[in-house]
C-alpha cells in the first residue's frame, strides 16, 4: 500500500505529523514519521521555554534534532510556534519587565529562532492562540503589556529573519464560522490592510468525535482563503470518551475523512498536520479527562480506520 505522502504529494498539499522528540530514538516511532509523511512540526522542541530555558541560554538540541530529521527524510518543516501564552519559560513567564523590553525581548525572540533556521523551516506559527472564545484578545502578557501591536511586530521581525518562510497566526476552535473565529477573521483583515507580512492562518482542528461538520470547516477554510492567505490544518486529532470501540473508531474514520475532504476543497489549503502519530503518545488524555484515541495509530503503532480514511481522501 502507498504511504500518506506517497498520496498526498500528487495532490501538491503537504501531510504532516507532530514529532515528539524524545521518541525519535524508537526504531517504529521514527520509520513511521520519516515514511508516512512529508512535513513534521516539533511538538514541544521550538517552543519558547525549550529553545531559551534561562535567559540569553539557548539550546537548541532538539529544533537541530528535527530539523536534521526532515533533512534526511526529505520533509518540510512547519515551525511551531514563536509567541504564545503558554510555554513560556519561567523567567519569562514571571519576570517583570517594562513594556519597552517586553517587546525588545519578544521580538529578539522572534529574529533570533526565525534566523536561527533561516531557509530550513519553511512555515511558521509567528503568534499562537491570540484570542478568546468570544473573539476579543486572550490577556496574555504579550497583549496585556503591549497592546495587539504584539501581532503586527513579531510578524515584521519574523519577516526581517527569513523573508522566504511563510507567516502564520494558528488558533483551536477556529476551524468553522463562529465569534473565535470572527475575531481572528478581523484581525488578518486588519493586518493585511497595514501591510503586515502575513501569509496564512493555521486552524488546530483538536476536533471530538461526532462532532465534526466538513461544509461548515470547508466554508470557513475558504472564506481565509479569499483574503488571499494560505490556510492549513496545523494539529489534527479527533478524540473520543474512552474507552474505543468500533463503532466510535468508525465516525472517527468518517471524521477524519470530513477534514480532510474540507482541505481538499480549497485551493489555497496547503496540507495537514497531525498531532501525534500513535494514540500512546498523544497529548489528549492528559489534558482532556477520560478522552483519548484521538491519533490515526492505535498504542501498537497500528493503523486505525482513521489512517485509512486519511489515506483514502487524497
Ligand atoms: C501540546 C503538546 O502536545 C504537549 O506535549 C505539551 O505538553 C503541551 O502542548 N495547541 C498547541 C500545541 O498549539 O503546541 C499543544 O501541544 C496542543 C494545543
Amino acid at each position: 500500500d502507498p504511504s500518506l505522502r506517497e498520496v498526498a504529494d500528487p495532490t501538491g498539499r503537504f501531510i504532516g505529523t507532530a514529532v515528539n522528540d524524545s521518541l525519535l530514538n524508537d526504531s517504529t516511532y521514527r520509520n513511521i514519521a520519516a515514511t508516512e509523511f512529508d512535513s513534521v512540526t516539533a511538538e514541544n522542541a521550538m517552543k519558547w521555554e525549550s529553545v531559551e530555558p534561562q535567559r540569553g541560554q539557548y539550546d537548541w538540541a532538539g529544533g537541530d534534532r528535527l530539523v536534521d530529521f526532515a533533512q534526511q527524510n526529505g520533509q518540510l518543516v512547519y515551525g511551531h510556534t514563536l509567541v504564545w501564552h503558554s510555554q513560556m519559560p519561567d523567567w519569562l513567564e514571571n519576570g517583570s519587565f517594562s513594556d519597552t523590553e517586553l517587546r525588545e525581548i519578544m521580538t529578539d525572540h522572534v529574529t533570533t529562532q526565525v534566523g536561527r533556521y533561516r531557509g530550513e523551516v519553511q512555515r511558521w506559527d509567528v503568534v499562537n492562540e491570540a484570542f478568546n472564545e468570544d473573539g476579543s484578545f486572550r490577556q496574555s502578557k504579550f497583549y496585556q503589556q503591549l497592546g495587539a501591536s504584539y501581532i503586527a511586530d513579531s510578524f515584521r521581525a519574523a519577516r526581517a529573519a527569513d523573508p522566504d518562510a511563510k507567516l502564520f497566526i494558528n488558533d483551536y476552535n477556529t476551524e468553522t464560522q463562529n465569534a473565535k473565529s470572527d475575531g481572528l477573521y478581523r484581525l488578518v483583515q486588519d493586518l493585511l490592510a497595514q501591510g503586515v507580512p502575513i501569509d496564512g492562518v493555521g486552524f488546530q482542528n483538536h476536533l471530538i468525535v461526532g462532532n465534526v461538520n466538513g461544509s461548515a470547516i470547508r466554508q470557513n477554510l475558504q472564506r481565509f482563503a479569499d483574503l488571499g492567505l494560505e490556510v492549513a490544518v496545523t494539529e489534527l486529532d479527533i478524540r473520543m470518551r474512552m474507552p474505543a470501540d468500533s463503532s466510535k473508531l468508525q465516525q472517527q474514520a468518517r471524521d477524519y475523512r470530513a477534514v480532510a475532504d474540507a482541505c481538499l476543497a480549497v485551493d489555497a489549503c496547503s496540507g495537514i498536520t497531525v498531532w501525534g502519530i500513535s494514540d500512546r503518545d498523544s497529548w489528549v488524555p492528559d489534558v482532556f479527562e477520560g478522552e483519548g484515541a484521538a491519533c490515526p495509530w492505535d498504542d501498537n503503532y497500528r493503523p486505525k480506520p482513521a489512517y485509512d480514511a486519511l489515506r483514502d481522501a487524497f
